[in-house]
């Protein structure tokens, strides 16, 4: 384990600058927009280890002054991705959190691009409601004038020799022979016990979710900042691409296992899931992995 983490004083290596800090301290230092990419997955406010569950109106305060400084260091072109999912009150009700804090974007003058599902098989089984089996990505621009590569994140078409049968093109490939547009439905495996890139964080970032919108949404040489960053999961996705990482947590230990994952990666012996593997398909022979 890396120990040189000592709050407040940022880890920089190559390409990134993680730091164990509050999210507001560590961006005031950050210049105006100075971000092509900000990706995140704030607490929810459910009680997890490591958050305060508060009244929803003071965690909707908080949420806007992060998300007022995340505006401020957006570059023109620039693009916020939020990665939410519901809070549950304490009598079981549910409050989808991209709802409540949409309005916020707004205020800031943010556009919506799409509003992505994130859909998973695993999780916690309901006894009183069916079982959440997806979250949400907002994801916003500053401008009318954004990166947007679709190449680079084209999945597989299901019928790539599909031809057009009539016309001027009877004959020629119907579909992008890059593959199709993955959609805003993304089917992506959460990082449970089973899972290769399975830390100590009760809930990370599948680090190829990250990675479709690192290589959509900015340019080799960017930078990308995580202000909830955790363990790391989306400096891993910016440099696995080329872009810069920049990231802060509150929590030490997750720090210090962000920090060791990118020695991983720098040493090639960090394991992540690949982008564009099949979901495990029990039905298949070996799972229709190959
Ligand atoms: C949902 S988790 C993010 C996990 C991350 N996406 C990953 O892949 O590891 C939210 C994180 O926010 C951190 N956090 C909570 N309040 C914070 C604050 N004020 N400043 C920075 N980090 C904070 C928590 O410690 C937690 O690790």
């Amino acid at each position: 384990m890396i120990s040189q983490v000592s709050f407040l004083t940022p880890t920089i290596t190559a390409n990134s600058t993680i730091v164990c800090d509050d999210n507001m301290h560590f961006m005031r230092n950050l210049p105006d927009e100075s971000m092509q990419l900000i990706v995140t997955s704030p607490p929810y406010n459910i009680g997890k280890s490591y958050e305060k569950r508060s009244e929803l109106d003071d965690y909707i305060k908080a949420q806007s002054e992060v998300i007022g400084e995340c505006v401020r260091l957006l570059a023109p072109g620039g693009s916020i991705c939020w990665q939410i999912g519901n809070h549950i009150a304490k009598d079981g009700e549910v409050v989808p959190l991209d709802l409540v804090l949409y309005p916020i974007f707004k205020e800031h003058g943010l556009k919506l691009r799409n509003r992505i599902v994130w859909h998973f098989e695993h999780g916690l089984h309901s006894k009183k409601r069916f079982s959440g089996r997806y979250e949400t990505i907002l994801w916003f621009t500053k401008s009318d004038d954004y990166v947007f590569n679709l190449d680079p994140v084209r999945v597989p078409s299901k019928y790539p020799n599909k031809r057009h049968f009539k016309g001027p093109k009877a004959g020629e490939l119907s579909g992008n022979p890059l593959g199709k547009n993955p959609s805003d439905v993304w089917i992506i495996p959460n990082v449970k016990n089973n899972h290769v890139e399975k830390t100590i964080h009760p809930c990370q970032f599948p680090v190829e979710l990250v990675e479709r919108l690192v290589l959509a949404l900015s340019d080799e040489g960017d930078n990308v900042l995580d202000p909830y960053l955790g363990v790391g999961s989306s400096v891993i996705a910016a440099l696995l691409h080329d872009r810069n990482g920049f990231g802060c947590d509150t929590e030490q230990s997750y720090i210090e296992v962000a920090l060791q994952r990118i020695k991983q990666l720098r040493d090639g012996t960090l394991r992540t899931r690949p982008m564009g593997k099949p979901v495990y398909d029990p039905n298949l022979p070996n799972g229709g992995h190959k």
